[in-house]
């Protein structure tokens, strides 16, 4: 069994992982401040071209679905405002950081795991949407990396990582529950350490280290709620893997929290698979 000390230092490894903390860090110092213009946080954003053009081809898909041509960052945050630019550079960052990362030969199948991420961040805006809550760019965002731990261990512990997926698969356990088998901590707490090391928001890590029990999470509840049902709605609705076949319950106390209980299924169920539909732009980006 690998210990958590070990896994500790797997995580101090990806210290190194260099786009994440240098841009989100000067967006997020800047926009602390009042007086910040959109100029400051476009110029920002430009010093990394490549960064720039992956933002413009969000802010400009049919995901954002916003009218009209956006052909820079600054007009992008007058029209969208700070806090929706910011996400999208966060989400293009971390997509960025995690892209062609290939793992060739083994087990474990990345374009789904990516395909089921996605499809996760997109269910949980939509539930966001639906309940009318206010937070649905971080639900979003927490959906999309609510299992990058699993992309951690796969990288750093890959014949670990290899047993786990076996057993999830011929046992027909979660996951998480082979996970804590071999390694006895699992990708929800590798991934909050790695939430942690990047100081995200603390919903974002919340909703990362309790999707499986959001019961635990009781600071902020909502968004690592609305991550938990739509985990299991992708996973129900078959799209993409994550690397177990076996369906997790509901928590009745996320379901009933959200206010969810007397909803039309189908009605529900039809806005999260426009929403999916409408989030491919993610995955030309991973590959
Ligand atoms: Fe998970
Ligand atoms: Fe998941």
């Amino acid at each position: 069994m690998t210990s958590l000390s070990s896994l500790q230092a797997t995580i101090s490894k990806i210290t190194t992982i260099p786009t994440l903390p240098t841009v989100i860090t000067r967006i997020s110092k800047l926009l602390q401040n009042p007086q910040t213009s959109a100029e400051e946080i476009g110029k920002v954003i430009t010093t990394d071209q490549a960064l720039t053009t992956k933002v413009l081809k969000l802010v400009n898909s049919a995901f954002y679905g916003f009218p009209g041509k956006i052909g820079t960052i600054t007009h992008a945050i007058v029209i969208l405002g700070f806090s929706t630019v910011a996400n999208i550079v966060l989400t293009a960052s971390i997509l960025d950081v995690f892209r062609r990362k290939s793992n060739e030969g083994a087990a474990f199948d990345m374009e789904k795991f990516w395909l089921h991420s996605i499809a996760t961040g997109a269910a949980a805006q939509a539930i966001a949407k639906f309940i009318g809550s206010s937070q649905k760019e971080e639900c979003f965002i927490a959906g999309l990396i609510h299992d990058i731990g699993k992309i951690i261990l796969c990288q750093y512990q890959p014949a670990a990582f290899d047993q786990v997926l076996q057993d999830a698969q011929q046992k027909q356990i979660l996951f998480y529950e082979s996970e804590k088998a071999q390694f006895d901590v699992t990708h929800q707490e590798i991934g909050g350490m790695l939430a942690e090391h990047w100081n995200l928001p603390a919903a974002l890590t919340a909703a990362i280290k309790y999707h499986h029990i959001p019961s635990t999470s009781r600071d902020f509840f909502s968004v690592t709620a609305i991550v938990h049902c739509a985990d299991i709605f992708v996973r129900a609705m078959d799209v993409g893997n994550g690397g177990d076949e076996k369906i997790p319950c509901m928590a009745e106390v996320a379901w009933n929290n959200l206010g969810l209980e007397n909803v039309p299924l189908p009605t529900l169920i039809e806005k999260i698979n426009d929403e999916i539909e409408r989030s491919t732009v993610f995955l030309q980006m991973i590959n």
